[in-house]
């Protein structure tokens, strides 16, 4: 006897959901800063990685959700469960509630800074220099307003507390209700949007550059920086962030599709929509501008300052000094807010889902439970800066690929390859290329394994070197939190009475 679970009402409703899930903040700021870091060595491991360990995760991840969702179980703790019989496996799953509700925890405080910023924009309040002083006076009233901003200001609390309360509401609406309906709105908006923005800059000229020659400086290809192992793991990195992938946020979504509806081409159909945001949309606004304003000689360094600074220091030093700066600087951020919450959203529903299925609490009591933890877990990140880096390092780049690499061996290799091609393929409205089967089962494994191999060996032993207390606190936090999920995944088993 099934519970009833939601599903997705319509299939234009469920891309765009999925759309909105991978859409965020990535595109915007983290893709441009890393493709301008990297130099033109970005974009070819990019699309590598993109094809032997994006797009087929893509898939065992839609197939995984869909899998779990028949039978009643939207995270992995459950579906791990039914996919390898080891008693283990449950807890593999837990890192698939981990994962999301920690990031989470930081992701939706940054959301609510576009949701500030939208508003100071459009009511004239950032600083407004005179253009004529040097750049680095000209620069300095806007990283001193984003200090004082995020110290945090008082506003800046307001702001959060909004955006919560905005993530609640749309979660409370439920899967249909609630999250595809939000994504009919803000996906098309957010496209509209990012298109205005896009064509405004490419007309920026300045005595120091063009918009051109930025696009010129993000494209041109230098196969000298091929054999830095540090540009693969930045492209491996970017293409997992901005396709949403190890974060178990694409499983829980796809647990609401119906058992036989087609993954392949709306999985495809999902990603695509995303990539043509990110290497687009998101490639030709941000860094153009930046070298249409600095010159071309300062892009590095602008995008060396991180993603951070591109977005709210100089976006908005630029803004200012064009006609209708305010406007253009309100659809910038309101932009950024709908890319956001599309995702926040998405990270959110694990651990609803979780509490739903395996807890068998209805949707508001679930919801409830979740934002109150998220909003207590929150004040970490909000009051340590240096904490959040560290949560980002662990649960938003190491453990995704360690995640990925887990789903991808119990799916081929546990449950096994025949069924698990079965499970993608089926009810699809074309065939995944069999090239893909041999890429799921040997190649996509292998490279992240070396991924992680490689990660381990270059940047473990620094995280690791790191020890204040703001760094110290996040790591209890974090394990604080996982041994929590170990226990709840515990109790639920014993529950439901799948004693393993
Ligand atoms: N893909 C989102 C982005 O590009 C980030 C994200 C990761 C969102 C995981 C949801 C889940 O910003
Ligand atoms: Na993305």
């Amino acid at each position: 006897t099934l519970k009833y679970r939601e599903q997705w009402s319509t299939k234009l409703g469920l891309i765009l959901a999925m759309a909105g899930n991978a859409v965020g903040l990535g595109n915007f700021l983290r893709f441009p800063t890393q493709a301008a870091e990297n130099g033109g060595a970005f974009m070819i491991p990019y699309m590598i990685a993109m094809l032997v360990i994006a797009i087929p995760l893509m898939w065992t991840e839609w197939a995984i959700g869909r899998y779990g969702g028949a039978k009643g179980h939207g995270t992995t703790p459950a579906i791990f469960r039914l996919l390898w019989k080891n008693p283990i496996a449950k807890y593999i799953g837990a890192l698939g509630l981990f994962i999301p509700f920690v990031v989470l925890c930081y992701y939706i405080y940054i959301e609510s800074w576009t949701l500030g910023y939208s508003f100071f924009s459009l009511f004239g309040m950032l600083p407004h220099p005179d253009s004529s002083l040097p750049q680095d006076q000209y620069l300095k009233p806007f990283s001193e307003f984003l200090s004082w901003y995020t110290k945090p200001s008082l506003i800046a609390y307001f702001f959060f507390l909004v955006t919560i309360a905005f993530n609640a509401y749309i979660l409370y609406k439920g899967v249909s209700g609630g999250i595809e309906k939000f994504a009919k709105l803000a996906m098309p908006t957010l496209f509209i949007l990012a298109t205005i923005l896009m064509i405004r800059v490419i007309l920026i000229e300045t005595p120091n550059g063009t918009a051109v020659e930025g696009l010129n400086f993000l494209w041109h290809p230098d196969f000298s920086q091929l054999l830095n192992p540090q540009v693969w793991l930045s492209a491996a990195g970017q293409v997992f962030f901005t396709l949403s992938l190890g974060f178990g946020a694409i499983i829980t979504y796809a647990s609401y599709i119906k058992k036989d509806d087609d993954i392949v081409a709306s999985g495809l159909s999902a990603a695509s929509l995303n990539e043509f945001a990110e290497v687009i949309l998101g490639g030709s606004i941000a860094i153009p501008a930046a070298v249409a304003f600095f010159g071309v000689m300062n892009a590095q360094s602008v995008a060396e300052s991180g993603a951070f600074n591109l977005a709210f220091v100089s976006l908005p030093a630029i803004f200012s000094n064009l006609t209708g700066g305010n406007i253009l600087g309100f659809l910038w951020f309101f932009l950024l807010f709908f890319a956001g919450a599309t995702s926040s959203v998405a990270i959110s529903m694990p651990i609803v889902a979780f509490l739903q299925d395996e807890f068998k609490l209805n949707r508001k009591v679930a919801v409830t439970a979740t934002v109150i933890f998220t909003f207590l877990v929150a004040q970490i990140p909000i009051f340590l800066p240096k904490a959040l880096d560290e949560m980002d390092f662990w649960a938003g780049t190491f453990f995704v690929v360690l995640f990925a690499l887990l789903e991808v061996l119990i799916f081929f290799w546990f449950f096994g390859d025949k069924k698990a091609w079965e499970e993608i393929n089926r009810g699809g409205l074309f065939k995944v290329p069999r090239i893909y089967y041999y890429i799921l089962k040997y190649v996509t494994p292998f490279s992240l394994f070396v991924i992680l191999t490689a990660w381990s060996i270059e940047i473990l032993p620094k995280v690791l070197s790191e020890t204040t207390m703001e760094v110290w606190i996040a790591r209890f936090v974090m394990i604080f939190i996982l041994l929590l999920l170990f226990f709840l995944v515990y109790i639920a088993n014993k529950r439901n009475g799948e004693s393993a």
